[in-house]
Order: structure tokens, then C-alpha cells, then sequence
């Protein structure tokens, strides 16, 4: 708010910015009585203070209205009070020296792309530099308005707000964040961090960004699909917002150099963006390449870490594995074979995992050991297949007793840590320790550890993959590119001379390494951009400029799909139900069962359900391999998982949520979860992810409030306890549920011909609308005690050993029909019985055979209408 501000403001002039005695003071408030000011709410005592300033600054408003608005514009400062040890850091950013050259560049053109080296300052100081200039305030170059800077991963985008705002001397109230479930920006938030996601879904309210004077489009060398859209949209807003008056700044960051897909790209930028590189102090890197390519990777991190920390000089380390699982096992092999003084949250948890195990050898059971919760719905996945797991105690075998004494603080990094335990790899450890930090890629550019010297690179990494006419995904380890692994082994040389050690050899670079990532917008579908797209007037998807577009088979694709829900007529266009469907922040198959649910008075569950299957890993991983449970399929054991187990135990009784397959346990938990009292001990006992639940309670609200936005006469609230529901709304809950997912539907493979040995194991096998099968249940799956004929699945996920269905419930085959008719093919009307026809309606009655998908599963003969 304004008077919050007017302490540090003052305008110079155009020549003398730095003769500090010739500043003149100008209140901020005199901008506001112009009727430009920010809006905001003040403190009635605070609103006293701000007449009283107006007065006394009244005339030299009058001499700032008379030099004309250009020029004022160009001639703000705002100086912060920066702490100490800032000061200092910053003196040393590459950034910081260019910042009259990045300034110049920002105030002469709509748009510039700033490409520097990760660690060079570019997302902690551009977002200052941009506000020192002015740009958010009213008399500023752009008029006014937020500083937005966007990041593909929510880690970054909170983590550098917290940064920036102490940087900056600010509060969280005015350098701020938001991704998608949570936030705390203010009416007085400067500048905004959030992800590309969420800036994407402002666009759709806010066509032209107004409440934004400059648009930082962070990390753009990453390629995220919502990245790559925000460029395209903005690259029609800009204009749009240069003839307005009130100009757009945007500025493109990039830790790599390759931007040609930005900046030589007429459909884009029609003239070439001014492309400003900044040198970095990078200090020379010794890269080490293995002679030979070790199979098991982490236990090759985990002798080259010993190895590292035994002989050579201090200087942090730094290691690259694929996923949290990973992480989480290097970290407590190294733990184990190097003690620590310093407790982290991480140990307080082993501590805590220490207890289960000790309760356990007295007899109880342990929950770690079993796989969990199907994870249906999942959009992201740091951790699935793991490699071959072979024991890590043996590891430890080959590290001395005398070079166990040194000490070492082992910290994880990956996304899904809590942001308090992320800020632990930025605190200074203490003297003679070594800082090991091992992490997924999100250390390879968004997040820069100070001092490290040493990097260990395994070349790996984790992505998804989605086969484009099936739908499946699979999670593959595989070789990071060549510009990805020189990413890697830059972060060794930051402050001083460093070593990267590759855990493969040069010729595993050169001939398997591909020189540069691709977009993720070549791999993934792209229905819920396609229904954004639309949703924003963009008729013809085809000829949006994308930096790369992504291939027509995936644009045919995802058209199919929304033609299938309804989203879009057979020309294309956006339908009633389609336009409803994108304003929930959800895929489009959730948005249409929002969008649908409240004809049966079950919207509280229908909210709850997509809440839940929107948000990742509600279950802890564990360490233990869930592999050979998979292997064999699930024996006569019964549930071999004690957390799912104790979930169940929350469903006996309530017969209705079993109804409801795996996705009736996931409505059970968000209930249970929202009634538990002690939830640190719930969430023990279940497994389930305190932050992802909080998550999906934050989801739950949004969602209410949507629905409620949409449809004011609904006036829903949230019943936290969620009640089961009864049987006719639970029956109406699956049908829901199938109305929007009739390209998932699987069949089960009929047994009936099989020798006992073959049926047994083929239990669990269906077919399914999308590929040719068989595709199986998970053996977790709560539909494994009695597989049902037809079912409903969320996705498919390739193991490697075999596909499985995931987040399933049994539907009725007579529904099939009636809900998905555009899968079913009908044929002449049946002989008998004789058709009838109703007078009252003028509807003619028959009765029709027919088949569902491409399968032509015969579901014989239905009265039509
Ligand atoms: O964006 P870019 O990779 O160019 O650099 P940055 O993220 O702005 O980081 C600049 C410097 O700030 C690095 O040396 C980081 O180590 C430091 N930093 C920090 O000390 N604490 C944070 N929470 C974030 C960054
Ligand atoms: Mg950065």
C-alpha cells in the first residue's frame, strides 16, 4: 500500500541520478491524486498519515504533472534498504555489473531475452533491478502495476520469493508467491513469483495482463509446455498492450544460450528481441569421465562420494540422481557411513522411521514395508521404477573405519521437499564439516547451492513419456542431454576452480548424450492446453505461435478428446459445457465432472474426488521395492499393504465408498483426513503425505469456490468429514465418473477357456478402449478381491514388466450405452421386440444392438429412444 512505500521513493532526474543532493522528494500519494495510485486497503490510522502527507507535498505534485508524463516516467528510483551481508553477494552477481545494460535494453524494447549462467543473479536481481527503475509504480516507465515472474517449478517459485523479499528488505506481503493451491499475495505484492501455470490462468481473466507492468518469464531454457504457451500469448499481448498506452514489459531468461526458438522465430517476435548475455565468473571446471559405465549408478555416486571425501581438499559436494527415491537412499547410506553432529529435519524423520521399526520387531506391523495407495491421478512423478536395488550395507564395506570419522552433512533436494527443509542447503555449515547435498535435477538450473567444488553427475534423469495414441505413461531413467550435463558441471565452478566427475565415459557423452532437450511440448498430450487455448478465443490451435510446435497427431489427439467430452463441436468450437470445463484449473476430464456433478446432488463429492486425483503423491514413498508383489500378481495373500490396509479399515462400514473402487478410498481419505485429530500420527500410520493432503484440502476450497462462482445458486460449503455418501448417490458418482472417462473403460478378458494355471494368473487381465492389451490391476488395487466385467480407470502406466490400470471402478455394462454413446456403435433396430411408440413424447422406442469402442465389445441389445 502506498505509505508503505513513500519512505523509500524519490525521483531524480533524467541526468543526475546519482548526485544524491540534488533528489527531490515526491511522495507517493500525490500519483494517487491523480487518480493512478495503487488500490490497496489502509489501517484507518495509516489513512490519516497519507492526508497529512498530501498537503505537504501538494505543490510538488503540481511541478511533476508539468514536466509531462513521459518523462516522469523514465525518471523513478526507488531505493531499498538492503541488509548487510546482501550487499556484499550481490557485489559480486555478474547481473549486478550489467544492470545498466539489461536496463537500457528493458526501458528500449517491449522485449528482452537475458541469458546467463545459473547462479549468475538473473532471478534474485532482475525482479529488483525492475522495481528500483520504477516499473511498479503509477509514475513509472510502464504506468504501473505487479513485477510477475514466472517459473516452471513451484520449488523455485517460492524459494526465490523468500529470497528476493529479504534481498529486498521486504515483506512477503509485497514480494509474494502463488502456485497452484496456495499463495500469499497481498493487495500490497510488488512482485509476484508464481509458476507458468498459474500466470496462464490469469491470462484467461485477464486477457492483457493488466494488473502487470512486466512479465519475467524465468528458466525459459527448460522448455515447460505452460513456458512455452505464456510466450506465445504474450507475444500477441505486448502489442495489444503497446496501444493501450500502458505498455507490457517482458523479459526472457534463460540459463542457456540456445534461444533461436524465441528470438529467430518471426511467427513469435516479428522483429528479433534484443538478446543480452552475461559473462559469468565462472571459474574453470576439471570435467572426469569414468572409464567404464557402471550399471548401478547410485551405488557408484555413493563410492565416488566416499571417495571424494576422503581425499580431497574442503569444498561442498554436489550429486545428481534421478528421483526422491534415489535421493533419499544415497542420503542415508552416506549418513550411515559418516556421522554428523547437526540434526536436520531429515533425521528427526529417520528418527521417527526408527521407532516404527522398533515397534515393529515388538510386533507391530511395519508400515514402511508395502506398497501403497494406487497413486491414480498423479500428473508428475519423481519416483517410480527404481534401478535394481542391491543391498547398500555392503556398500559401506568399502569405506575404511578411519575415513568414517570424517564428518559430513548428507541434506536432500527434490521438489517435493517442504520448503523449510529445501532453505536448509542455503544455511552455512559449520567449520570442517563437508556440505553433501544430494539432489534431482531441480539443482541443475533453478536452484543454486553455494560452494560447491565438487559434482558428482550420473548423466541421468527421470522423465515421462506418453505414447500418443494409447495414452500410456511411462517413467524411463535415461541420459540427461549434453547441454544438461555441461549445466551439471558448471554448478561445481561458482566460486571457485571445481571438479565434475561423470559417472560414464566420454564416449557414453559423445555418442548417447543428444545435444540439447527436447520441449516438453513434443512428448506430452496437450488436451488441457488445446481447451485453455480455446477457452482463450484461439479458434485454430494450429496456428498458434508456439516457439516449437507440438506435432498434429498430438493437436488430432487432444481435439478427439475433448470432441469426446463434449468440450468441443464437430467444427472444433468451444461448447457450453467446454467453456465451463476450463474455468475449473483442472484436466479437462475433472473439469467436466465438476462441470456435470451437480445433477445429482453429488458435487461435494465430486470436488473432493478431483481434488484428490489432482494432486501427486498423496502417499509416501517408501525404500522398499514393491516389485515382487508385482511380479507375481497378488497371490491368496489378501492386501499385502498395512498403510493401505489402515486406510481400508477407515472404509469398513461404509459400504457405500466401497462402491466406488480405488476411487472410494481416495474419498474416504480426504474425509478421514480432514476429521483426524492427531494427523502427524494418522499420516504415520497411513502413509499419507501431510503436504499433499493440505494440498488437496486447499484444492477442495478453490474448487467450491469455482463451482460457487459458476453457479451462485448452488451455495455450496465444504462438509469436511465428508459423509459417505448414500447408495443412489454413490451409484450416480460412478456414472459421473464414466460420462467422462468412456476412452477408459477396460473389459475383462474372459478366463473361461484357460487351464487353471493360465486363469489364475490371468485374473486380473483386462483389454481396454485404447490399446490392444492385456493391461492389468494393480495388484494394490482395492478391485482385486472381485474384479468386475467393466471398469473405469484413471491412466495406464507401463512398469516394464506390464501395463497396469490405475485408479479404477467398476461400472455396469447397461450404462455404457446410455452415458458414452459416442464410443458405441448401434445397429438396425432388433426384430423382437416390436418397436412402440409413445404419442405423449412422440419418441419411438426400440430396441438396438450394440458394441462399445474399437474392440466392438458386444453389450447386446438396448431400448433406445
Ligand atoms: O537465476 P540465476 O541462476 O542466474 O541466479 P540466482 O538464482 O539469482 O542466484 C544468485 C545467487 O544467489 C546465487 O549465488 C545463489 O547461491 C544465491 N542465493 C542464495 O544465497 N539464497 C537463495 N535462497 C537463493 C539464491
Ligand atoms: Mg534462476
Amino acid at each position: 500500500s502506498p505509505h508503505k512505500v513513500t519512505s523509500h521513493l524519490e525521483v531524480v532526474g533524467d541526468e543526475d541520478e546519482e548526485e544524491e543532493e540534488e533528489v527531490q522528494m515526491i511522495e507517493m500519494e500525490v500519483e494517487e491524486a491523480e487518480g493512478e495510485g495503487p488500490e490497496g486497503e489502509e489501517e484507518e490510522v495509516e489513512e490519516e498519515k497519507v492526508k497529512e502527507e498530501r498537503t505537504v507535498t501538494g505543490e510538488e505534485a503540481n511541478v511533476a504533472v508539468e514536466t509531462g508524463v513521459r518523462e516522469r516516467r523514465v525518471a523513478v528510483f526507488v531505493q531499498l534498504k538492503r541488509p548487510g551481508d546482501v550487499q556484499e553477494v550481490r557485489a559480486q552477481l555478474p547481473v549486478v555489473a550489467e544492470e545498466g545494460r539489461i536496463m537500457e535494453s528493458v526501458s528500449g524494447s517491449p522485449v528482452t531475452v537475458l541469458c546467463g549462467e545459473t547462479g549468475s543473479g538473473k532471478t534474485t536481481q532482475l525482479p529488483q533491478f525492475l522495481y528500483e527503475h520504477g516499473y511498479t509504480l503509477p509514475n513509472g516507465p510502464c504506468g504501473g502495476g505487479m513485477i510477475g515472474v514466472t517459473e516452471p517449478r513451484r520449488v523455485a517459485a517460492v524459494s526465490m520469493s523468500h529470497r528476493v523479499a529479504y534481498e529486498m528488505g521486504l515483506s512477503q506481503r509485497q514480494v509474494s508467491y502463488q502456485i497452484r493451491y496456495e499463495g500469499n499475495a497481498t493487495e500490497d505484492t510488488v512482485i509476484k513469483f508464481m509458476t507458468d501455470g498459474v500466470l496462464l490462468r490469469e491470462i484467461e481473466q485477464d486477457l492483457l495482463l493488466q494488473r502487470y507492468s512486466v512479465v519475467v518469464v524465468d528458466e525459459a531454457h527448460e522448455r515447460s509446455v505452460f513456458t512455452d504457451i505464456l510466450l506465445g500469448l504474450l507475444s500477441r499481448i505486448i502489442p495489444l498492450r503497446e496501444k493501450s498506452g500502458r505498455p507490457l514489459k517482458l523479459v526472457v531468461m534463460s540459463a542457456t544460450l540456445r534461444v533461436e526458438d524465441f528470438t529467430k522465430n518471426p511467427l513469435l517476435f516479428p522483429s528479433p528481441p534484443p538478446t543480452l548475455s552475461v559473462e559469468s565468473r565462472q571459474f574453470p571446471v576439471t570435467v572426469h569421465f569414468s572409464r567404464r559405465t557402471p550399471t548401478s549408478y547410485v551405488r557408484e555416486a555413493y563410492l565416488k562420494t566416499c571417495k571424494i571425501h576422503k581425499r580431497l581438499p574442503p569444498g561442498h559436494l554436489l550429486v545428481f540422481l534421478t528421483g526422491q527415491r534415489e535421493v533419499l537412499r544415497l542420503c542415508r547410506a552416506l549418513r550411515g557411513t559418516f556421522p554428523c553432529t547437526q540434526s536436520t529435519g531429515e533425521e528427526r524423520e529417520e528418527g521417527g522411521r526408527r521407532e516404527r521399526r522398533r515397534r515393529k520387531s515388538r510386533g507391530d506391523v511395519d508400515l514402511d514395508k508395502y506398497p501403497l495407495l494406487p497413486e491414480v491421478g498423479r500428473t508428475e512423478c519423481e519416483d517410480e521404477e527404481g534401478e535394481e536395488e542391491d543391498k547398500e550395507t555392503d556398500w559401506k564395506a568399502e569405506v575404511s573405519a578411519h575415513d568414517r570419522q570424517l564428518p559430513m552433512l548428507v541434506l536432500p533436494l527434490y521438489s517435493l521437499l517442504p520448503p523449510e527443509r529445501q532453505a536448509e542447503v542455503f544455511r552455512p555449515v559449520p567449520e570442517g564439516v563437508r556440505l553433501c547435498v544430494v539432489a534431482t535435477n531441480v539443482a541443475e538450473t533453478s536452484i543454486t547451492i553455494p560452494h560447491v567444488k565438487y559434482v558428482v553427475d550420473t548423466g541421468k534423469v527421470k522423465r515421462r513419456y506418453y505414447d500418443k495414441v494409447t495414452g500410456i505413461s511411462t517413467f524411463r531413467v535415461e541420459w540427461v542431454s549434453q547441454a544438461s550435463a555441461n549445466q551439471r558441471a558448471g554448478r561445481a565452478g561458482r566460486t571457485q576452480p571445481g571438479h565434475c566427475y561423470r559417472l560414464y565415459s566420454s564416449a557414453v557423452f559423445q555418442n548417447l548424450l543428444s545435444q540439447f532437450s527436447q520441449p516438453e511440448i513434443c512428448s506430452r498430450p496437450v488436451d488441457d492446453l488445446v481447451l485453455q487455448m480455446k477457452a482463450l478465443g484461439i479458434e485454430r490451435v494450429a496456428h498458434f505461435p508456439f516457439p516449437t510446435p507440438p506435432s498434429p497427431e498430438a493437436l488430432q489427439a487432444a481435439e478427439m478428446v475433448l470432441e469426446g467430452l463434449g468440450a468441443l463441436s464437430s467444427d472444433g468450437r468451444l461448447t457450453d459445457l467446454g467453456r465451463t470445463m476450463s474455468r475449473f484449473p483442472v484436466s479437462p476430464r475433472y473439469g467436466k465432472m465438476l462441470a456435470v456433478g451437480h445433477q445429482y446432488n453429488c458435487l461435494p463429492y465430486v470436488i473432493s474426488l478431483v481434488a484428490a486425483l489432482s494432486v501427486k503423491e498423496l502417499v509416501v514413498q517408501t525404500d522398499h521395492s514393491s516389485r515382487k508383489g508385482e511380479e507375481e500378481g497378488r497371490g491368496e495373500g489378501g492386501v499385502k499393504s498395512s498403510g493401505l490396509a489402515a486406510l481400508r479399515r477407515l472404509c469398513a462400514g461404509k459400504e457405500e465408498f466401497r462402491l466406488l473402487g480405488d476411487l472410494g478410498l481416495l474419498l474416504t481419505v480426504v474425509g478421514a483426513w480432514s476429521h483426524s485429530r492427531g494427523r502427524t500420527e494418522f499420516s504415520a500410520k497411513t502413509g499419507l503425505q501431510p503436504r499433499a493432503m493440505r494440498e488437496v484440502s486447499r484444492l477442495r476450497q478453490q474448487l467450491t469456490n469455482s463451482v460457487n462462482m459458476i453457479c451462485p445458486d448452488l451455495n455450496l460449503v465444504i462438509d469436511p468429514s465428508l459423509a459417505p455418501p448414500t447408495e443412489a448417490q454413490a451409484r450416480h458418482l460412478c456414472q459421473i465418473v464414466l460420462a467422462c472417462l468412456g476412452d477408459r473403460v477396460a473389459r475383462k478378458i474372459s478366463t473361461d477357456n484357460m487351464s487353471a494355471e493360465d486363469k489364475r494368473k490371468q485374473r486380473f487381465s483386462y483389454q481396454c478402449v485404447s490399446c490392444e492389451g492385456p493391461v492389468y490391476l494393480a495388484p494394490n488395487s482395492s478391485l482385486t478381491s472381485c474384479p468386475p466385467d467393466y471398469l473405469v480407470y484413471q491412466d495406464l502406466l507401463d512398469s516394464g514388466h506390464r501395463i497396469y490400470l490405475r485408479g479404477v471402478m467398476a461400472v455396469q455394462e447397461a450404462w455404457l450405452p446410455q452415458l458414452v454413446p459416442q464410443f458405441c456403435k448401434f445397429s438396425e433396430p432388433l426384430e423382437l421386440p416390436p418397436p412402440t411408440f409413445d404419442p405423449n413424447t412422440s419418441t419411438i422406442r426400440c430396441h438396438m444392438s450394440c458394441t462399445y469402442g474399437p474392440h466392438q465389445w458386444p453389450l447386446g441389445s438396448h431400448e433406445m429412444a
